[in-house]
C-alpha cells in the first residue's frame, strides 16, 4: 500500500529520541536520559485499595460512560487544590484531561490553523514541540536567561508575530530546571494581554520544590480569567500512568476544549478521576509530595555537585530548586549531539539539548534527569560523562 499520510506529519519522525530511549533498557548504561518519576513514589497500596472499593461500591457509575467535562469528584478536588493557591475556579472554568499533554493538544487544536504562530521558550518540552508541529504551527522561539523567559525578547516576538499563544513552563522548567521570578511572571501576563496573546501555563513540576519559596503562577495575575490557560497534572506527584490532569481557563475556551475532547477520547477515564479525588480527599497528597521531595532532593543536589566537579571549565549550570532535570551548557566547542554516541559507548546516556529547541542547533547543551537513578549511579555516571568530555578536547 502507498500510505498517503497527512502532510501535518511531514518531517515528524520522533526517531532521534526513540533511538535514545531504546538504548536505555541495557543495564550496563547509566541513563540520565529519562524523564519519568521514580516508581518508588507510586502509592500502590493506597490506590489498589481505593480502586477495589470504587469498582465494587460504585461500579455502575465508574464503569459507565461519563461526561466530557469530568467527574464531579475530580472537578471538586481540582477546585480545592486551586483554592489553596488562591484561585476561585468556578463551574464551567475547568475540564479534566488525560494528562496535561492533552491540554497542549487541545489548545493547539482549538486555536491553531496551519501557519499560525505559537511562541515557545528556547528550549522547551519536546512533547509540546511535536504537538505544535503536527498542527503546522509557526514556532517562534523566545530567548531565556538563567531565570527563564526574557520580557524584552517576549515583547519583541509579540510585536513581530501576532502570536496566538505563548507556551511556557514557569517552574522548574523542562528541560532547564529554571524558574521564572514573580516580577517576570507579571510582565509575561501584562505583555501577553497587551498583544492579545493567550498564555498556556504548563506547571507540572511546581509541587516538586526541594528548597526556596513557592512562586505564585502567572495565572495569579489573571483574576478575570481571560488571558491564562493553566494546566494541572498529577503525573509527577501521584502517577503518570493514571493519565490525569486538568485545565483551568475562561469558559469560552473550556467550551471549545469540551467539543474537541468529545472527538479525542470522550472523557478522562472515570476510575482515574475518582482515584485521584479519593487519594487527595483522604488527605494523603501533601504527605506524598513531601516524600517525593525527600527522595529527589539529595539526588538533585548530588547531580549538580558532580556536574560542577566533572564538566569542562566554562560549563554553565543552573542549580534548580526543584523538578526533575539539570541542564548544562558546555563551551561552544563541545558537540553534545555528536558526543552522545561516545557517551553511550562509555556506559552513560543523556538527552542532547538540541532536541528541545524548536529549530535545533545549540549542540553544546544537554539535559540530565536524576529521579530514576541511585546516588551511587549518579556518582559513577557523572564521572563517566566527565571523562567523555575531557577526552573530546
Ligand atoms: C512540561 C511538561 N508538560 C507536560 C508533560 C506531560 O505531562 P502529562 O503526563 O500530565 O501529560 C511533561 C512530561 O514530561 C512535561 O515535562
Amino acid at each position: 500500500m502507498d500510505y498517503r499520510f497527512a502532510s501535518r506529519f511531514d518531517g515528524i519522525t520522533g526517531s532521534a529520541i526513540r533511538a535514545i530511549f531504546s538504548l536505555l533498557a541495557d543495564p550496563k548504561i547509566i541513563s540520565f536520559a529519562g524523564g519519568n518519576p521514580s516508581p518508588a513514589t507510586f502509592p500502590k497500596e493506597d490506590l489498589a485499595k481505593m480502586a477495589e472499593k470504587l469498582i465494587s461500591e460504585q461500579g455502575d457509575s465508574v464503569l459507565q460512560y461519563g461526561g466530557t467535562i469530568g467527574r464531579a469528584s475530580a472537578l471538586n478536588t481540582v477546585k480545592e487544590l486551586l483554592a489553596k493557591e488562591g484561585y476561585d475556579a468556578k463551574d464551567g472554568e475547568l475540564i479534566t484531561l488525560t494528562g496535561s499533554s492533552q491540554g497542549i493538544e487541545m489548545m493547539t487544536k482549538v486555536f491553531i490553523n496551519p501557519g499560525d504562530t505559537v511562541l515557545v521558550e528556547a528550549p522547551t518540552f519536546l512533547g509540546a514541540l511535536q504537538t505544535f508541529n503536527t498542527y503546522q504551527a509557526n514556532l517562534v522561539e523566545v530567548e531565556m536567561d538563567e531565570q527563564g523567559i526574557l520580557p524584552d525578547a517576549l515583547e519583541k516576538a509579540l510585536a513581530e508575530t501576532n502570536a496566538k499563544f505563548l507556551y511556557t513552563i514557569p517552574t522548574f522548567q523542562n528541560p532547564t530546571g529554571r524558574t521564572l521570578p514573580l516580577e517576570r511572571r507579571k510582565q509575561v501576563y501584562e505583555l501577553c494581554k497587551k498583544y492579545n496573546c493567550i498564555v498556556l501555563e504548563d506547571d507540572p513540576y511546581m509541587a516538586l520544590r526541594y528548597e526556596g519559596e513557592a512562586v505564585p503562577g502567572i495565572k495569579s495575575f489573571d483574576p478575570e480569567n481571560e488571558v491564562v490557560v493553566k494546566l494541572l497534572s498529577f503525573s509527577k506527584t501521584i502517577s503518570p500512568g493514571l493519565r490525569m490532569g486538568a485545565a483551568y481557563a475562561n469558559p469560552a475556551i473550556i467550551h471549545k476544549f469540551n467539543l474537541a475532547k468529545q472527538g479525542i477520547d470522550v472523557h478522562t477515564p472515570n476510575l482515574t478521576q475518582d482515584l485521584v479525588a479519593e487519594y487527595i480527599g483522604a488527605g494523603l497528597y501533601e504527605e506524598r509530595i513531601g516524600k517525593n521531595c525527600d527522595l529527589y532532593r539529595d539526588k538533585c543536589a548530588l547531580m549538580f555537585e558532580e556536574a560542577q566537579k566533572h564538566f569542562p571549565e566554562g560549563t554553565k549550570l543552573v542549580r534548580p530548586e526543584g523538578g526533575m532535570f539539570i541542564w548544562a551548557e558546555l563551551p561552544e566547542e563541545y558537540n553534545c549531539t555528536e558526543l552522545f554516541k561516545t557517551a553511550v559507548e562509555a556506559g552513560v546516556a543523556y538527552v542532547p539539548g538540541t532536541h528541545f529547541y524548536a529549530h535545533g542547533g545549540h549542540h553544546n547543551t544537554l539535559r540530565l534527569n536524576f529521579t530514576m537513578v541511585s546516588e551511587e549511579k549518579i556518582r559513577e555516571g557523572m564521572a563517566r560523562l566527565g571523562k567523555v568530555f575531557t577526552n573530546a578536547k
